[in-house]
């Protein structure tokens, strides 16, 4: 028999709740591409405002262009 008391993980509640991030600010470095990229589109989805620092500028931006006002 199910237990529904049981609390959901952390990582089951970030997933039920995809703002639970807001008001956070983090850094990527590396965040213009390839794995960083991925981590600043997770934290922004999570509302999460990311600064990007990488040494690749122009394709931080282009990043920062798509992804809106918490880039
Ligand atoms: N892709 C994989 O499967 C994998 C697996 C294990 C480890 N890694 C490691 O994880 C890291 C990222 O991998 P990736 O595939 O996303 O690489 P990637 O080359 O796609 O992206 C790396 C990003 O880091 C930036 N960068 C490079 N030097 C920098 C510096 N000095 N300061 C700031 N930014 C800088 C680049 O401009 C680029 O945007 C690498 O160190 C890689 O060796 C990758």
């Amino acid at each position: 028999m199910p237990d529904d008391n049981k609390q959901p993980s952390p990582a089951a509640a970030i997933l039920h709740n995809p703002r639970r991030l807001e008001g956070m600010v983090a850094i990527v470095t590396g965040g213009s591409r390839g794995i960083g990229e991925a981590i600043v589109r997770a934290f922004v989805h999570h509302g999460v405002v990311v600064v990007v620092a990488d040494i690749d500028d122009a394709g931080g931006q282009a990043l920062a262009a798509v992804l809106g006002p918490h880039v």
